[in-house]
């Protein structure tokens, strides 16, 4: 059945306390849940008291101390009729979590149990109204054998605990904060912390632990750090203070997302909290940074504030991924962290906007929410807010913050609630704004420029493209920071943020000098595609000079980008053709030799756009992408800087090769190096293979190692043999690691790309249990544009195949396999052909799940 965020009525009943008993096994796991209920006075009054259950039967059911059968099963709910206003209902449930291969509800992962409740996971352990705006207050009282489950956690804190017969002990724990049921969580296992304490701006001292397994404590460190710097930042930044005594984290190497942040007990993907300098490379660090930060956050905009339903979502994510976006900022430098953040948006939001399963932050319907945890309700509503902040200025909006904190804290709210508080806390006017929430689609912006009386006079055109279930789109608030720079004298403009409001409006900016040149959506204010004509010169001219940083990337890739699509879409001839790739190169040479950009900030200037992206630009209007051109274009770029540019790259890799570890411009040095290996790769393989090779064997260090394998791993070279099997080898025993060797092979440029994935597939450390196993040898490669998008289509036929076998062990993990088949009608028509032909062929299997029957319907209808 479709769910509707129209339909939204309150629960019919108040769940004011729960009480919960779990006798735990790995094979065996009994529940008795205890819940005291009461007519909801906001709610319709009703007798009948309906509550989710998921593949369970209830064992027996009590109603006010007495053993009752005024209940029946509809479906899979458990619906009881009672008469009076309030009452206690008890029910018990027994489990098997060790066949629970979905990884939603409780399941056992290495021998120890833990649970992942959101979004309708707790419906899978006990009957109960599994939705968000029923809060309750959790007592807990867990018991099972000590030899097996050392450790017992749940939300809140540990109240008592003590030793039973058998070898049983039992701990009882209680969350003084009501909280929906998905914020629910437990963990039973033999783990051991990684402690520190953090002391609140009010001198409230939290223990704070990290779980892992005893072989794992060791990687723990930076974890640790990450909390404790989420903890301070949020103090500072949002004036949010931690509010239990203890906040636990653990690590199980089973898990379907990132994390979950529980109440007092996050759970996490073991890849988001262990990290060290010879199993982590820069970019795990920072993930392991940002996820930690992420769940903290949530502990306030989520826990304290969260949903009122799930159409919602964006309340609490969208918010909270600015949150971490906005720290990480502060932790490692603005303009990287910006360029990253917007890779990561184009790269996956905007195909989700363009493509059949396009949707609002805020969805109007879904049949499973599993699939509506989404780039477009996490990193586009973290987008849409940063728009508010934008307007607002950080000042005003954090008063905004604070005031939707102060009234809304305790509730389960809306994406409305928020808005108004933005626009009564920080002074915006926002009625019109609304619509970001309401329209799906990326909006284009068409820029024209003409000079007239001394200045410049822009204009501005919005369209926003149709998308499935909305045809006709209304003209957005787009802001944009702008500045009119002079190509001829150098000068900077000063910066200006403009509001484009209507379908077309006309902006008058002053002149820094005679040649204008208009940077635009500086810093990415607006998530939007700007569709403007500006001149090789002008895009060298902003590349090497604009003041802003973003900008100047965004004419780099710009750049490219209008080289690589006209040459795939055969509108360049070979003069044409020669012209862009040395405008190209010459601007990179200046990127090379620029004595006063970091590395780091060198390497974001040095990176082409990816294959997805120009597919996105390809694609547009009646053209369609062609992934095969595409490919070739790019590579043959990438050939002709590393011809070109030779001697300054090589110039530049011997400045950067030595660069110490711990030095302040180590990261950006192992960034750099990488980035030249590859197109030395394109350009001199047999040298690109030695220098690899070479890189590898003195790393000391995940990222150059990592990089090194990267680059040999598309070579069909006897160094790349003999790199792999000793990264194997000596990473034998970190699942983590051995995820990474998967993952470079499926993404390698080789010519056998295919052919060496089958075999890894068969290979003893594969397994379709694993999630990220799973994501490490196939997200990988539908992520391979050479090797998914293989002419004959066995690529395609792969991930369907993938899909078919997956969804039986783990439907949630097996749907998010489905978008990258759905671009199909973006792709020319051969391809398409191929992929629909897949979907196709999954829609007639038996059997499937919820999740991914509405993934490849959408795919296949919208
Ligand atoms: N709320 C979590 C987070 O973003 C992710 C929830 C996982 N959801 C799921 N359906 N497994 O931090
Ligand atoms: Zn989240």
């Amino acid at each position: 059945p479709v769910i509707r965020r129209e339909d939204y009525t309150p629960f019919g009943w108040l769940v004011p306390q729960t009480g919960m008993r779990f006798e735990l096994g790995v094979e065996n796991t009994r529940v008795t849940a205890t819940l005291k209920v009461e007519r909801n006075p906001e709610a319709k009054a009703t007798q009948e008291l309906r509550l989710n259950g998921d593949g369970l039967k209830p064992d027996a059911v009590s109603v006010d101390g007495g053993a009752s059968d005024d209940w029946t099963m509809d479906g899979s709910d458990l619906v009881l009729t009672l008469p009076g206003t309030s009452h206690e209902i008890t029910i018990a449930t027994t489990l098997n979590p060790s066949a629970n291969t979905t990884l939603m509800g409780l399941y056992a992962s290495n021998g120890m149990l833990c649970t992942q409740c959101e979004a309708e996971g707790f419906r899978r352990i006990t009957f109960f109204p599994d939705r968000p705006d029923v809060l309750s207050t959790y007592t807990v009282r867990m018991e099972g054998p000590k030899d097996q489950f050392p450790i017992l956690l749940c939300n809140g804190n540990n109240t008592a605990s003590g030793d039973g017969d058998d070898g049983i002990h039992w701990a009882e724990w209680h969350d003084p904060w009501p909280k929906p049921s998905y914020l629910f969580a437990l963990v039973a296992g033999d783990l051991v912390a990684n402690s520190d304490t953090f002391t609140t701006m009010i001198g409230r001292v939290v223990d704070l632990n990290v779980w892992v397994r005893a072989e794992d404590l060791p990687r723990t460190d930076h974890a640790v750090e990450s909390l404790k710097k989420s903890m301070k930042w949020d103090e500072e930044t949002f004036g949010r203070e931690y509010d239990l005594d203890l906040y636990n984290i653990v690590a199980v190497s089973d898990f379907n997302m990132g994390a979950m942040e529980n109440k007092g007990l996050n759970v996490f993907n073991t890849k988001y909290v262990l990290a060290d300098k010879d199993t982590a490379t820069d970019a795990d660090f920072d993930g392991v940074e940002g996820v930690i930060a992420h769940e903290y956050f949530h502990n306030w905009s989520g826990n304290r504030i969260t949903c009122r339903d799930w159409f919602q979502l964006s309340l609490k994510e969208g918010f909270t991924v600015l949150r971490d976006q906005l720290f990480s900022q502060d932790m490692q430098g603005e303009a990287v962290k910006r360029i990253e953040d917007v890779r990561i948006l184009r790269a996956a939001q905007f195909p989700e906007d363009a493509g059949p399963l396009a949707h609002p932050i805020r969805p109007d319907s879904f049949r499973e929410i599993s699939n509506f945890y989404t780039a477009t309700v996490y990193n586009k509503g973290a987008e849409v807010i940063r728009m508010m902040r934008s307007m607002a200025g950080p000042e005003r909006f954090r008063a905004g913050t604070d005031l939707y904190f102060d009234r809304h804290d305790g509730e389960a709210a809306t994406c409305e609630d928020f808005i108004r508080a933005i626009e009564d806390g920080a002074g915006l006017e926002l009625s019109q704004f609304r619509r970001w929430y309401r329209q799906a689609g990326t909006p284009r912006v068409a820029v024209s420029q003409e000079l007239k009386d001394g200045g410049v006079v822009l204009t501005l055109k919005q369209t926003v493209p149709p998308t499935p279930g909305q045809d006709v789109k209304a003209a957005m608030p787009i802001p944009l920071r702008v500045a009119v720079h002079c190509r001829e004298t150098g000068a900077i403009g000063e910066e200006q943020l403009i509001v484009l409001k209507l379908d077309e409006e006309t902006f008058n900016l002053p002149l820094a000098g005679p040649v204008p040149v208009v940077s635009i959506n500086r810093g990415f204010t607006a998530p939007v595609i700007i569709d403007r004509d500006l001149d090789r010169d002008d895009l060298v001219f902003l590349a090497a000079s604009d003041d802003d940083s973003f900008a100047r990337y965004e004419a780099m890739q710009e750049l490219a980008l209008k080289h690589l699509v006209a040459a795939a879409s055969g509108d360049l001839d070979e003069a044409g053709r020669a012209a862009g790739k040395t405008a190209i190169c010459d601007a990179m040479r200046a990127i090379i030799s620029d004595a006063d950009l970091d590395d780091s900030m060198r390497a974001e200037l040095m990176t082409l756009p990816s294959e997805t992206y120009l597919f996105e630009a390809m694609a547009t209007g009646t053209r369609k992408a062609d992934p095969g051109a595409i490919h070739n274009e790019r590579e043959q770029l990438k050939t002709a800087i590393g011809v070109t540019l030779k001697r300054e790259l090589e110039g530049l890799y011997a400045r950067t090769a030595d660069t110490g570890y711990d030095d302040p411009a180590g990261r950006g040095a192992r960034k750099v190096k990488t980035i030249i290996a590859g197109l030395f790769a394109a350009s001199d393989p047999e040298r690109a293979a030695i220098m690899a090779a070479r890189q590898f064997d003195a790393a000391d260090n995940m990222t150059d190692r990592q990089g090194a394998l990267m680059v040999l791993c598309g070579l069909a070279t006897p160094e790349r043999d003999a790199r792999l099997k000793a990264f194997y080898d000596r990473y034998q025993d970190n699942d983590l690691v051995i995820d990474k060797w998967f993952t470079l092979q499926a993404l390698s440029l080789h010519p056998d790309v295919i052919r060496q994935v089958r075999e890894l597939a068969q290979h003893p450390d594969f397994t379709m249990k694993n999630p990220n196993r799973v994501r490490s040898l196939y997200m990988a490669f539908a992520g391979n544009p050479q090797g998914f998008h293989a002419a004959d289509g066995s690529g395609y036929r792969m991930i369907a195949d993938v899909i078919l076998a997956l969804d039986p062990i783990n439907p949630q993990t097996a749907a998010r396999f489905v978008p990258s088949l759905g671009r199909w009608r973006r792709i020319e028509s051969v391809r398409a052909g191929l992929m629909k032909a897949e979907l196709e062929r999954i829609s007639k299997a038996e059997g499937l799940s919820r999740d991914t029957f509405e993934q490849v319907t959408r795919s296949l209808d919208g």
